[in-house]
């Protein structure tokens, strides 16, 4: 099939090209003339285990083509894929700015009736909205909006589009559901047929559903602490009940990225719109919100004030994996302590920030030096398996908040150091 995805960010890149290498003929879309440039040479501009050389085998094939030229890749497609971004306003709710330009352009660009895919996650209502706007625009022209919500997660974003747990495909012609099957045919995975508004609300459901997992078990982990439980003891004993299931109990600094915070608060903000109460998530939200202040005080407390402390801090990415630093934990942890007036470095194995104001270290033995704490904030497998005997030495007070709760505790306390964390009791 002939596919145009507009937004070649980590949604539309990743799902051009696996449909690219899937046998369909795909041409991407992006305003960003630097971008395309460097795509078209075969050079991703985000960090994606195998992206790169996946994309570059399609590039070989000529299956997959980028280009600032919408209309060209709106004309010679029979699909069109929405994968621009629907950042948060102020107020919580979907800025929707993105989208509505690159509809309109579509729209205008339009020279058959085609299918316009809404993968960008957008607010319950919008296909239906979308829908209308053509009809208004050309009414001579009627397309079809399809809801297909995308559920990769950055740093495996290969992984979960060949191999998704489901495919939800939110349409109401058979024709568009042929068509999106036929996108689909070469994954192996159950397609799941709904109204359009089901397939959106799918999509912030699941994600508000995680988040809630989550700061479920940061809540617990204050429990732990308090009642001298294990939290992750009490997870793995939760998790074992298969109606609950290990995943996504892991508990710590809290949840960032792109998607947790910004998802949350747009269903907070369509239940108010609605008149629903929405208590559930908004408590998700607050507890999330804390975490950096309550890891910030352990360490504030241990080491009797923060002002002119040399704080080190591991992990800058809000997850492994990715060099995303967008709404990350480690940042509001780091803001918390600049507060404090303490001295900041950070490592990270791959992101950094464009900031003066800390000191970023290239090696994770000379971030330590001269130390009084260290601060693991993201679980990147390097820190697990760096010789903390050798970081001992760096220090000049061997302290270590694990706020992932990855490490081997019992050794750290064997090396000297003081091993803080939330709720855990090994
Ligand atoms: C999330 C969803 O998992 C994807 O299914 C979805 O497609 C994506 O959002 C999206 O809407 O685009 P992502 O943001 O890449 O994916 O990251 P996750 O792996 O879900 O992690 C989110 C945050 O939760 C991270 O900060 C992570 O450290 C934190 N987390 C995760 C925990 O604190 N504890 C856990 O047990 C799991």
């Amino acid at each position: 099939m002939n596919i145009c995805v507009l937004g070649t960010g980590y949604v539309g890149l990743v799902t051009g090209v696996v449909l690219a290498n899937q046998g369909h003929y795909v041409i991407c879309v992006d305003q960003n003339a630097d971008k395309v440039k460097s795509l078209s040479a075969g050079k991703p501009c985000i960090y994606e285990p195998g992206l790169e050389p996946l994309m570059n085998k399609a590039l070989k094939s000529h299956t997959i083509r980028f280009t600032q030229d919408l209309a060209h890749g709106v004309k010679s497609s029979d699909i069109i894929f929405i994968c621009v971004g629907t950042p948060q306003n102020e107020d919580g709710s979907v800025d929707m700015t993105q989208y509505q330009e690159v509809l309109t352009d579509v729209i205008h660009a339009l020279n058959e009736p085609k299918i316009i895919v809404n993968k960008s996650t957008v607010p319950v209502g919008t296909a239906k909205w979308a829908q209308e706007y053509i009809k208004q625009i050309r009414p001579g022209m009627p397309c079809e909006v399809v809801s297909n919500p995308e559920f990769l997660q950055e740093g495996r974003a290969l992984q979960n589009t060949l191999h998704p747990d489901r495919i939800i495909i939110g349409a109401k012609s058979l024709n568009a559901i042929m068509a999106m099957t036929k996108v689909y045919d070469k994954l192996e995975a159950p397609i799941e047929v709904c109204s359009v508004e089901s397939a959106e609300l799918i999509k912030y459901a699941s994600n508000s559903f995680l988040a809630t997992k989550i700061s479920f078990v940061n809540w617990l982990a204050q429990m732990s602490e308090y009642y001298g439980a294990d939290v992750t003891e009490v997870t793995k004993g939760m998790g074992s009940d298969h109606r609950i299931g290990h995943e996504f109990l892991n508990a710590g600094i809290g949840y960032g990225g792109s998607c947790f915070p910004k998802d949350v608060s747009a269903a907070i903000h369509m239940s108010d719109s609605a008149f629903i109460d929405c208590g559930i998530l908004k408590s998700v939200r607050d507890i999330n919100r804390y975490m950096p202040k309550l890891y910030m005080s352990l360490i504030e407390e241990e080491l009797c004030g923060l002002q002119g402390r040399n704080i080190t801090v591991w992990g800058l990415s809000f997850k492994p994996g990715t060099d995303d630093t967008r709404d990350s934990q480690a940042i509001k942890f780091i803001n918390l302590l600049l507060e404090r007036d303490a001295n900041v470095t950070a490592y990270d194995p791959v992101a950094t920030l464009e900031t003066g104001l800390i000191k970023q270290s290239k090696n994770i033995y000379d971030s330590a030096d001269g130390a009084d704490a260290i601060c693991l904030l993201t679980e990147w497998p390097e820190f697990m398996n760096t010789d903390t005997s050798d970081i001992f030495e760096q220090m000049r007070n061997p302290v270590f908040l694990d706020a992932r709760n990855v490490m081997d505790s019992e050794k750290l306390k064997q090396q000297g150091w003081t091993y803080l964390s939330l709720g855990r009791l090994h």
